[in-house]
């Protein structure tokens, strides 16, 4: 694991060196419980894998349940029904950056998903698998593999969970079959949800496929209640041939509509400071085709704790000094060290020798090997000085892309440094997402655009290049109507968001009816469902951090050169931008 170098580039010598070091003082570093309790089950905090929601508020709870079947999860909601305690559903991983998995109050009732991770079902000649919510993606994969299945398209982390999964909308990237998100393949699922007393104060619901509800429950945010089954239609396993290729990116606004009719998993990553573009031409081949590649991920893989907190020290220098070209530098080395490397590709399993790399499916679909680190730990693992980052899901509607692009290509053109902070954490990331009958899900087929960059640990630091940042953010939510991924993002991409889903008022009657107190919501997913005010908060340096869209300077950080102003491109937006007198 020492040879893979993570995101970040270092000279591999000193890498070397410093790996054996961390071996011996680090030891084995286990899984981290994102959910702590002072007493037995009770009196707990809660949080995601990056210690940090992006108000920086800290969840707590009464009480976190861990159910084993879905008769005890009956019985919990049940008794928390009785009770009239709000509800919230954690996953065993956490991965969603918004606070969606905390109750409010400090009365609240956590139910963790984390020991409903069994396979309940599976039926070869249908090809369907049934699963508890719990199931990790990884581990769903599997067992489809093993009986010669496969989930077509999935999340390329496979550190989440199917019930997450849904909960969110996670997706991968095709314009083809039924499309790259998971919860289009769900043809049943069960789900626990309040009721009367003459009910026993929960039940569970089975929606079947035709089932207007099902719509509703696809992508849910967890507010209808728990799913504990979900049964998904599988395709036999097949082959796949991937190759990488980099090109310049000046055609890409024009590729991006023809390119995913091309290819069945295309998807693009986008350096934006280095004019490059990384096409992903990836088939479906014969299943005779010879290869046994394997896709670990770099950015996914297990790094040394100790590299990423040079990385980070680094990071944070350039940012402090206003070091861009520190930053550019340190990007294209790492983009230089991963294209020599295959991205973590390998033909065998063991070493990369070319394109293109032939494997099964389920060797290349996801990965996310960095959550098995015997010495090591996932790039962002905040018990060491990981990477903490912002990060952007927005998608946007396939005929509108290109222009997007073209606007960002302007800013470009007008800070050419600014946007180098992306490739430190592996470029943007382009994916195809197509139109879903989820109330939800997306209304048009669109590209997602996954944009990670650096976040400062002081909340009233401004940080380099902001405007640029904030500019391509408002430009994407409200120049170009895009939708935020629900389980990502800052504040500010949420507002109004609602408003772009067709069938939010079907989503919101079923969840009146299936949950009429409110049990299962939260005050973060009161106001984005827009049932409350308040997803932005205006206060001293709201803006930087996502919280809000500037209007005034104290919004910025004035004292440090940072003013509220308008866009350089999209003249609507209101960013912070250095003044230098
Ligand atoms: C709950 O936990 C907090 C620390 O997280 C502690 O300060 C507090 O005393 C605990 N309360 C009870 C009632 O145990
Ligand atoms: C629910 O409440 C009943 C009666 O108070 C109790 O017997 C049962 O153990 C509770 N179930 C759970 C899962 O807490
Ligand atoms: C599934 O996981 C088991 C246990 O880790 C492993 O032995 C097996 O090779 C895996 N099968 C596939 C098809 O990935
Ligand atoms: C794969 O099978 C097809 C027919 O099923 C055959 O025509 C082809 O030659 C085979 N290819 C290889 C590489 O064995």
């Amino acid at each position: 694991m020492c040879s893979q170098m993570g995101i970040f580039p270092w000279l591999p010598l000193l890498l070397y060196f410093i790996c054996l070091i961390t071996i011996f003082l680090v030891g084995y570093i286990p899984h981290e419980d994102h959910i702590k309790c002072s007493s037995g089950n009770t009196n707990c905090t809660i949080s995601n894998v990056y210690r940090s929601f992006p108000d920086r508020s800290i969840c707590r709870a009464a009480e976190v349940a861990y159910p084993t079947t879905e008769e005890e999860l009956l019985s919990i909601v049940a008794n928390a029904t009785f009770l009239q305690k709000k509800m919230r559903i954690a996953t065993s991983l956490s991965n969603s950056i918004p606070k969606l998995m905390c109750p409010d109050g400090e009365y609240g009732l956590i139910i963790s998903t984390k020991y409903l991770n069994r396979r309940l079902g599976l039926d070869k000649s249908a090809m369907t698998i049934t699963v508890e919510t719990g199931m990790t993606l990884r581990q769903l994969i599997n067992e489809s593999a093993m009986a010669g299945l496969a989930l077509p398209y999935a999340p390329y982390w496979w550190g989440v969970t199917i019930g997450g999964i849904l909960g969110t909308g996670a997706h991968g990237s095709t314009l083809w079959d039924l499309g790259p998100a998971v919860h289009d393949y769900v043809i049943e699922l069960r789900i626990v949800t309040p009721a009367g007393p003459d009910e026993g104060y929960a039940n569970v619901r089975t929606l079947k496929i035709g089932d207007p509800e099902l719509d509703a429950a696809r992508v849910s945010l967890g507010v209808l209640g728990v799913i504990s089954q979900v049964t998904l239609q599988l395709q036999p396993l097949f082959k796949r041939s991937i190759a990488f290729l980099e090109k310049d990116d000046s055609d890409l606004g024009a590729q991006i509509s023809t390119f995913g009719n091309q290819h069945e998993f295309a998807d693009f990553t986008w350096f934006p400071s280095q004019k490059k573009v990384l096409y992903r031409i990836d088939d479906r081949v014969p299943y005779n085709t010879t290869g046994n590649g394997v896709f670990d991920f770099f950015g996914l893989s297990p790094v040394s704790s100790f590299l990423t907190a040079v990385s980070r020290t680094i990071e944070e220098i350039q940012e402090y000094t206003g070091h861009a070209v520190g930053k550019c530098i340190t990007g294209s080395l790492g983009r230089y060290i991963l294209k020599k490397a295959g991205y973590g590709l390998t033909n065998d399993g063991t070493s990369f020798k070319g394109y293109p790399v032939v494997g099964y499916h389920n060797n290349l679909q996801s990965s996310g090997t960095c959550l098995d680190g015997l010495w090591t730990a996932c790039a962002w693992d905040q018990r060491f000085k990981g990477l903490y980052f912002f990060q952007n899901g927005i998608s946007i509607s396939l005929y509108k892309a290109k222009d997007f692009i073209q606007d960002v290509q302007k800013l470009v053109a007008l800070q050419p440094k600014a946007l180098c902070g992306v490739d430190i954490y592996n470029g943007i990331l382009i994916r195809y997402i197509t139109a879903s009958s989820a109330y939800l899900g997306k209304q048009e087929d669109s590209v997602e655009f996954d944009i990670t960059y650096y976040r400062s640990k002081d909340p009233m630091a401004p940080r380099l290049h902001e405007d640029i940042f904030e500019e391509i953010e408002q430009m994407a939510v409200f120049k170009y109507g895009g939708l935020p991924h629900w389980g990502k993002n800052r504040h500010l991409t949420f507002i109004g968001a609602i408003n772009k889903y067709e069938n939010a008022g079907e989503f919101l009657k079923v969840k009146q009816s299936y949950d009429p107190l409110g049990l299962f919501s939260s005050e973060w997913t009161d106001k984005v469902l827009g049932l409350k005010d308040g997803i932005t908060v205006l206060k001293e340096g709201c803006a930087s951090e996502g919280l809000c869209i500037c209007s005034q300077d104290i919004h910025c950080a004035p004292k440090k050169g940072y003013f509220c102003r308008p866009g350089k491109v999209y003249k609507n937006a209101r960013v912070c931008t250095q003044l230098t007198s």
